[in-house]
């Protein structure tokens, strides 16, 4: 297996466990996204599957559209610290640069963010091929058009085959009732991990929310490298992880620094209706 770098936390990266060279691991961490990928090295990363906090999620929810949120008086940073657009030249440098020379970054977002983005993407090198559809099979809150999509932009870095190319644009999974903000269905990130990896490459996500991208990876016997700057979302991931029997490789300490302020994350103590 090609193993997850070994520079994700300090250079002491724990023990070998004895483990045997296909065996996928865990690793989790609480920094900031970008912080968390510039100590990655450079081509290190086989795929990128990642669901950041975009700043239209606070649109959609002060109109009440899509994301109303029960245990909200005022914002989702009660839940999460929203990602601001203006992060996301770096973000995409730093995807870029940690990802392998062919491979592929999936990102989940809505069309306003669709359309800031893609050009960021291309200008740091990577292809944009489409955007994928999540399809969630019921509608969502609002007044008109009500939701019940949700994009995966999907780029490319070089050139790589999908594992299946009759596999449609659309991937259907019913969406996660009364789960962590914005929770995505295991199922789905199951579907880009086998289009775009093989067992025992490592799949990174920095946003993981409940880790449901590295749920997916692991099921299938690839590694996971997953980061929040939420601690009750660290937990809640680092929980489910766990439970699939797979070993968590030690890291680093989690740090104190946090480039944005506030980590905006009560643990979900009730449920959400966002998405
Ligand atoms: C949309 S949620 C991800 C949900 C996830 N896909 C799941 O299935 O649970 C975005 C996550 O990004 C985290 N976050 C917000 N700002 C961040 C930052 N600067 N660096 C890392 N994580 C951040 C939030 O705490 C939140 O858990």
């Amino acid at each position: 297996m090609k193993r997850p770098p070994s520079t994700v936390h300090s250079p002491e990266d724990g023990p070998d466990l004895g483990r045997g060279p296909d065996v996928p691991i865990f690793r989790l961490a609480r920094r900031d996204a970008i912080e968390w990928l510039r100590e990655l090295p450079d081509a290190s990363v086989d795929l990128v599957i990642t669901d950041p906090p975009y700043e239209s999620l606070e649109k959609h929810r002060a109109i009440g559209t899509t994301t109303r949120l029960k245990h909200s008086k005022a914002s989702s940073n009660d839940w999460f610290t929203i990602f601001p657009n203006s992060r996301f030249d770096d973000l995409f440098y730093e995807l870029f640069r940690v990802l392998k020379r062919n491979s592929h970054l999936y990102l989940f977002c809505d069309a306003e963010t669709m359309f800031v983005v893609k050009p960021i993407a291309e200008r740091v090198g990577f292809r944009f091929w489409k955007p994928l559809v999540w399809d969630k099979k019921m509608i969502g809150m609002g007044y008109h058009y009500r939701a019940r999509y949700e994009f995966i932009l999907f780029f490319e870095k070089g050139k790589r085959k999908l594992a299946d190319l009759g596999i449609p644009d659309i991937i259907e999974a019913t969406r996660i009732r009364n789960g962590y903000p914005t929770e995505k269905p295991v199922d789905v990130s199951a579907v880009l991990v086998r289009q775009s990896t093989s067992p025992g490459d490592c799949v990174v996500d920095p946003f993981m929310g409940t880790g449901s991208v590295g749920l997916a990876a692991i099921r299938l016997g690839r590694s996971f490298l997953g980061n929040d700057v939420s601690a009750s979302a660290v937990t809640i991931a680092r929980v489910r992880l766990r439970e699939t029997g797979v070993q968590e490789e030690p890291g680093a300490p989690e740090p104190v620094r946090l480039a944005l302020g506030p980590v905006g994350a009560s643990p979900p103590a009730g449920r959400s209706d966002m998405e």
